[in-house]
């Protein structure tokens, strides 16, 4: 199957009550290790990309990974999505390079601002027949300290307007969730507010909703890199049972990059520990790679709900 869009795997997961899961990659082990877990599974899933990833692996590589994926295993949907698209150039360069969905991120902007950068990247990529997720409020970032002291959640009330004057066709919102690997603080009680999401799902019947800062921060890992030489104290995630509320609700997909990292960088640390004597890089980053997959499997079976959906 080629790189598809995310239209098709949207609609059923919005009337199968379930999410995809939309990992950041950068190399080519994190995308074995995704893929072979969606295989395994039969899953639809979405390989996403920021700009800053494509500045690392360069964006052929990316891409050509992509495609072999998709070469590899056309039992399953995959699509290539640009994470956080700063703007309409960088917006219009994934679009021609082969992109199949872009995210424009114009939530830090001005309410009209974020209308009408966002209805200018419609414009052109569904003249490209691709796909256009927006933002509407914004997630508190990696510096802060709580997610909700910084954040603002979307606005329920200003969804409808967003949507119909941009035309995307995605939603991210704001509920609580935060980028990266300390969205709360140790000894609180993280909540979603799925009142906000319950009311943007009222007033945008069928229409996919995004989450961002999604990861689980799975204590695990992150006992695994503090127990060999790494310092991530007290980092935390959203419960997954939460996610799995919001996967079974309107939100239709949950993006994933800070437990991979985690996952990866625990195994290749216990590895090295274990094995100072190897210096053979593909022994810790097969081993990273196999945690990738254990992991994505076990999202995609008890959080995303997207197992046996491809
Ligand atoms: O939300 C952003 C993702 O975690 C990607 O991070 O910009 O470092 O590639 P990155
Ligand atoms: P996490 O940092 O929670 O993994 O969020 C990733 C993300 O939202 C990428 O856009
Ligand atoms: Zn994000």
């Amino acid at each position: 199957m080629p790189i598809v869009t995310t239209k098709e795997m949207f609609k059923k997961a919005y009337e199968g009550g379930y999410a995809i899961g939309a990992f950041n990659v950068n190399n080519m082990e994190t995308i074995q290790g995704l893929i072979t877990a969606a295989s395994e599974l039969h899953a639809p899933i979405i390989l996403q990309a920021s700009a800053i990833a494509r500045v690392y692996a360069g964006n052929t590589y990316l891409r050509k990974l992509a495609e072999a994926a998709a070469h590899d295993h056309p039992e399953i949907p995959i699509a290539l999505h640009l994470d956080h698209g700063a703007d309409f150039e960088v917006c219009r360069q994934f679009v021609e390079e082969g992109y199949t969905s872009v995210m424009i991120d114009a939530s830090s902007r001005p309410f009209e601002e974020n209308i009408e950068e966002t209805a200018k990247v419609v414009e052109y990529a569904h003249a490209h027949g691709v796909v256009v997720e927006a933002e509407l409020g914004s997630l508190a970032g990696i510096e802060d300290e709580v997610a909700s002291e910084n954040s603002s959640y979307t606005k329920p009330e200003q969804v409808e307007e967003f949507v119909s004057k941009t035309g995307c066709d995605s939603l991210a919102i704001a509920i609580g969730t935060s980028h990266g690997a300390f969205k709360f603080k140790p000894g609180t009680k993280p909540q979603l507010r799925f009142d906000i999401l319950e009311e943007v799902a009222k007033r945008l019947p069928g229409f996919p909703i995004v989450l961002h800062g999604a990861s689980s921060v799975p204590q695990e890992f992150v006992k695994m890199v503090n127990e060999y030489g790494g310092n991530v104290p007290g980092a935390m995630g959203v419960p997954e049972e939460q996610l799995r509320r919001a996967a079974s609700m309107a939100v239709c997909k949950i993006n994933i990059d800070s437990d991979i990292r985690l996952a990866m960088t625990g195994e290749i640390r216990k590895h090295l520990a274990e094995h100072p004597e190897n210096f053979d890089y593909r022994k810790y980053l097969g081993v990273a790679r196999d945690a990738v997959t254990d992991m994505v499997k076990h999202k995609m079976i008890d959080v995303l709900g997207c197992d046996g959906k491809a």
